[in-house]
Formats: structure tokens, C-alpha cells, sequence
């Protein structure tokens, strides 16, 4: 996608220096651009635990360059002890978003294709790159599919404005382009589709208000940031034709793990009638799990994100505050997880399915 018009992704490799990645500090984001180096498995661990990067498949692309720097850090002697360490420490980072496992997997074995440490430092490069289009092909490859179904729907409303609201950033800053959630968005809106997002704003790290608002700002797609609570209220006043999420985790089953605060937006979906559908790229099927609420690791982060905002000031510093009683003990769980039956329809890179496991399976036979 494009940054003040300028082709951008989410990760890449430094071009002048093929040990370097560079990302996007997304906590940085909306009030600073900031472009950083991570070199060492050390740095793409710690980018990982402090949000510098999230989002599922952007976690995933992440892990992938982590095990090429630990394919680059491991001493010829003890190559392969050195590299599997360093997987452990990339997949303990972040429990809930199954493409960081699978991306970390995936690497193991392309490096173990190899013959000498010279040729495995070699296949790490490639299948990280490789991993990295991937997950920008399939995005596209969701924006393609997710644009029927909003030209579906505006044919409906017989070429009115069509309104979709989303949860927390599924946008390409969460995958390496296009986005999940966001590629239908995108890819309507190019068409010329008349549409406009409602942009929940998804404390307690507020990804919707500070990174959606300011991709699809960028993109120039309309746009409404509204507080976590409003959806159910549009809802019932006819405001929403579509929700659509990403997701970070989905089970052979299709329940859906997503950004906490998804499942409300389920049930008053359900309530009102309106399609609640959930885009993914098939790294964020977790085929052996068939119970997404007692099965999905959810990941509990530090209660301070809860008790604290970050922002600017009026003049224009960024400033953190507590907005709580000194003493309030708060929990924050990152995810939840929406019953499949909430679900009317995913769409992946093969197509769009209904949300249980035959028809899942039918798009990916290779797992039944
Ligand atoms: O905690 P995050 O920001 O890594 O959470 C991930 C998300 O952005 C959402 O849950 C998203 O909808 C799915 S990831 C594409």
C-alpha cells in the first residue's frame, strides 16, 4: 500500500544490507513515521513482545526473518542447536496468533533442507522472503474474494453507501500488504464501490483508532472513528450493512479468536441481521484445534495498557496519563474468542466459506 504516496510495506530487508529488516514502529503510529532496523534475533523478539509489530500475519513475516538473523547469528559449530533455540524464543513471544508458530515451523524446515550452515543461512533467506509474499499474494487474493461480497451487497442496496464496520487493525500494517479485513475495503473502494468504515477504536492499545484510521486515511477510503461500545447502537439503527474482522486464530470448527471485544460485536451483529464476516490468509487456521474457546490460548498482557492512554497533547506532545485510581487493580486479556456459529462467512485466499468444518474442509481438503 502507499505511505504519502510512496509504495510501502510492512516488513522488509534492507536493501543495501541483506542482514538488516526493517519495520514500521507501529507504536509510533498515528503521530510519527518511523522506520526501524532490527538485526538480531534479540531486537525481532523484543518487536515482538512490545507491539512494535503485531498483528497475526505481520508476526508471522516477523518470526520468519527472526530465524534467517539466527540462521546469520549461529556459529557453524553448533548451527543447528543455536537456531532451534532461537525458534523457542520467537514462538514464546506471543501465544495467541497461530501464524507466528507456523511462520517459525515453516523456516525450521526450509533451513534444514540445507546441506552446510552456508546453504541453510541461504534457504532462511529465501523462505523468509518467500513467506513474506506469500502473505502479501494472499491478502490481495482476499481483497478479490471480500470485494463480491461487497458488491453483492451495494447491488442490494441498489448502489447506495455501503457501511461496514471493523474491530482493532486488520489492516496490511498487521500482514505484510493489503490487509485481511481491510483488502475487500481497499479493493471495493478502488472499484469505485461507495463505502465508508466505522473504525472501532479497540482499547485498551487503541489499533482502530491509531492504525486503521490512519491506513485508510491513507488510502483515502471514508472513514468514522467511534468509540468500542457504538456498534450495537448503529446496529439497530441500520447503519451497518457488513462487519468484518480479521482474525488471529481460527479452528478447524471456524471459531474465531480476534482482538478483544469481537465477540460483542458477533452478538449485536447476530441480534440485528447484519453479516459479521472474518478474513484470513490460511496461515491463521489452527486445523488441530476444534474448540476455539476451550482450546485458543488467549494472551493476557500487562494491566498498565488498561490503566494508562497514550496520545498528543493539544501541543503536540505525545503523553501518557493514568486514567484510574491509583490503587485499581486491572486485568487485560488480549483476544476473545466468537463461536463459529456468529460467524456468516470467512473469506480466505481460496475463496469463501461458511464457518464449520466441512465446509472449511472443502476449501482446504488436504486437512480432512
Ligand atoms: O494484539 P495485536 O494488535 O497483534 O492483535 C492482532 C490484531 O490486530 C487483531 O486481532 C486483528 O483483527 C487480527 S490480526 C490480522
Amino acid at each position: 500500500m502507499k505511505v504519502n504516496g510512496k509504495v510501502t510495506r510492512a516488513i522488509w530487508l534492507k536493501s543495501d544490507d541483506n542482514c538488516v529488516v526493517q519495520v514500521i514502529d507501529q507504536r509510533q503510529l498515528p503521530h510519527a513515521f518511523v522506520v526501524l532496523d532490527l538485526t538480531s534475533v534479540d531486537e525481532v523478539c523484543g518487536a515482538l513482545k512490545d507491539m512494535t509489530v503485531r498483528g497475526a500475519g505481520l508476526i508471522g513475516a516477523t518470526a520468519g526473518f527472526g530465524m534467517y538473523l539466527a540462521a546469520l547469528e549461529a556459529p557453524d559449530a553448533g548451527f543447528d542447536a543455536y537456531v532451534d533455540q532461537a525458534a523457542l524464543r520467537l514462538q514464546a513471544t506471543r501465544p495467541t496468533a497461530v501464524n507466528l508458530a507456523w511462520a517459525v515451523q515453516r523456516l525450521r524446515a526450509a533451513i534444514a533442507t540445507g546441506d552446510s550452515p552456508a546453504q541453510m543461512r541461504q534457504m532462511a533467506r529465501q523462505a523468509a522472503l518467500a513467506l513474506a509474499d506469500e502473505d502479501a499474494a494472499h491478502c490481495r487474493r482476499i481483497g478479490e474474494h471480500g470485494k463480491a461480497l461487497i458488491a453483492d451487497l451495494a447491488q442490494r442496496k441498489q448502489g447506495q453507501r455501503i457501511n461496514i464496520l471493523t474491530h482493532c487493525n486488520a489492516g496490511w500494517l498487521a500482514f505484510v500488504d493489503h490487509g485481511s479485513a481491510t483488502a475487500p475495503i481497499y479493493a471495493a473502494f478502488d472499484a469505485g464501490i461507495d463505502l465508508h468504515v466505522w473504525v472501532d477504536e479497540t482499547r485498551p492499545r487503541n489499533q482502530g483508532a491509531s492504525l486503521t484510521a490512519w491506513e485508510l486515511g491513507q488510502h483515502g477510503v471514508p472513514h468514522t472513528l467511534v468509540a468500542d461500545n457504538t456498534g450495537g447502537h448503529l446496529m439497530q439503527h441500520g447503519l451497518v450493512d457488513l462487519v468484518i474482522t480479521g482474525a488471529d486464530r481460527v479452528t478447524r470448527n471456524g471459531d474465531v479468536a480476534n482482538k478483544i471485544g469481537t465477540y460483542l460485536k458477533a452478538l449485536a451483529a447476530h441480534d440485528n441481521q447484519v453479516p459479521m464476516v472474518v478474513a484470513l490468509p490460511s496461515s491463521t487456521f489452527d486445523f488441530t484445534m476444534c474448540d476455539g474457546v476451550a482450546n485458543i490460548p488467549i494472551e493476557e498482557r500487562d494491566a498498565d495498557e488498561v490503566r494508562l492512554m497514550t496520545g498528543k497533547t493539544r501541543l503536540g506532545l505525545i503523553e501518557t496519563v493514568q486514567i484510574c485510581p491509583d490503587a485499581t487493580v486491572a486485568r487485560n486479556w488480549g483476544f476473545d474468542v466468537t463461536p463459529a456459529r456468529l460467524i456468516s462467512k470467512l473469506i480466505c485466499e481460496r475463496g469463501i466459506c461458511d464457518a464449520n468444518e466441512a465446509a472449511i474442509l472443502s476449501l482446504f481438503p488436504e486437512e480432512g
